[in-house]
């Protein structure tokens, strides 16, 4: 719902909208690809990942890196030698498949054009089975297109330059950030684990599961709750010094907060007021409910760079700063539409 409604009104503004917001740009139109360029449905269907990501200091400053391990639980469908998964600027260092009484020899083809790589084992894969495909890589911070898990920056009160890593899925760039089945009907549980430094914070979809925990070298690591069944273009994960500020419950409970960068907070007020707000009368718009589709939050992020006027991750609705923050001293009451009008 957020993302037809989302979209509808980029379109009107795209017509109405002064020229100030001319900036905003629609969402890229995607060519229909043949059919032998889509992954095999009827083959292999990942059920659920379990997704572990480690952002370290040097890697968020220096390096633009990350490092990742990714277990997908896949179902079989047909008996297989091979069968086909996304991945895009990822390298990976170590590839396996188990399910026990299973002892084939993993290699992989890839990625192709498409983004596709090849899995290869030397023995039968076969169908009705559970298999467990984990894959060990590293991946790049993007600095340059706002698309998967990229690098965005500010300055902050003392002039120095400060750092965050967030994401953009829509529409290919989950398979940037993690190997997967990057196609919207491959729908799956996440279970997301974040390894990253002590002075951020990290979020994503679904609330922490506890506390982080410190794992030494500066870094602390936190696992969120397992997320409702849901397409991969949906994740998003941001690691950051943001500061978050708690608003209203939505009418059906659901809690709601607004995050941006630290100095922001004072900007906050218009995005606390029309989340609950805006989860209410969408509700009732769409007749789905939200939290019954098993989403427990809504978090609103402000990214100081990000490409379209807002993205509807479940969860974590993440914006571009103008079209969230509203600076009483500086922002006008168009300013505070164009918020309210980017929610709906
Ligand atoms: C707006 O200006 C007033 C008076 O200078 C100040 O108290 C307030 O914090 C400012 N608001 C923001 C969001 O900066």
């Amino acid at each position: 719902m957020w993302r037809l409604l989302c979209v509808l009104a980029l379109v009107i503004s795209s017509d109405t909208m002064p020229k100030k917001y001319s900036g905003i740009q629609l969402k890229k139109p995607v060519t229909p690809r043949a059919s032998a360029n889509r992954l095999d449905a009827n083959l292999v269907q990942p059920t659920h990942y379990a997704l572990d990501l480690t952002v370290t200091k040097d890697d968020l400053e220096n390096k633009a890196e990350f490092s990742g391990n990714v277990q997908m639980t896949l179902t079989v469908g047909k008996d297989t030698d091979s069968f086909q998964i996304h991945a895009k600027d990822l390298t990976f260092s170590t590839v396996t498949l188990t399910k026990s009484g299973f002892s084939g020899v993993i290699t992989t083809e890839g990625p192709d054009t498409d983004d596709i790589v090849t899995i290869k084992s030397n023995q039968k894969i076969t169908s009705g089975d559970s298999y467990i495909l984990e894959i060990q890589y590293t991946g790049k911070l993007s600095d340059t297109d706002m698309d998967g898990f990229y690098r965005s920056r500010y300055t902050d009160d003392d002039g120095k330059t400060k750092y965050l890593a967030t994401t953009q899925f829509e529409e290919m760039g989950a398979r940037r950030a993690f190997p997967c089945f990057d196609e919207p009907s491959f729908k799956a549980t996440f279970d997301i684990t974040i390894t990253y430094p002590s002075t951020s914070i990290a979020l994503s979809n679904t609330q922490p599961k506890a506390d982080p925990s410190d794992v030494g070298n500066g870094l602390v690591k936190v696992t969120f709750e397992t997320t409702p069944k849901m397409s991969t273009y949906l994740i998003a994960f941001i690691v950051s010094e943001f500061k978050c500020v708690s608003g209203k419950n939505a009418a059906d409970g659901t809690p709601t907060e607004v995050c941006g960068r630290p100095g922001t907070e004072g900007t906050f007020s218009v995005a606390l007021e029309a989340a609950p707000a805006a989860l209410d009368t969408m509700q009732g718009f769409t007749r789905f409910g939200y939290a019954s589709l098993g989403n427990k939050k809504m978090t609103q992020a402000a990214i100081p760079d990000f490409a379209i006027g807002a993205m509807e991750n479940w969860g974590m609705i993440t914006y571009r700063e103008s079209d969230l923050l509203w600076d009483e001293n500086q922002s006008s009451n168009y300013d505070k539409q164009i918020i309210f009008f980017t929610k709906m």
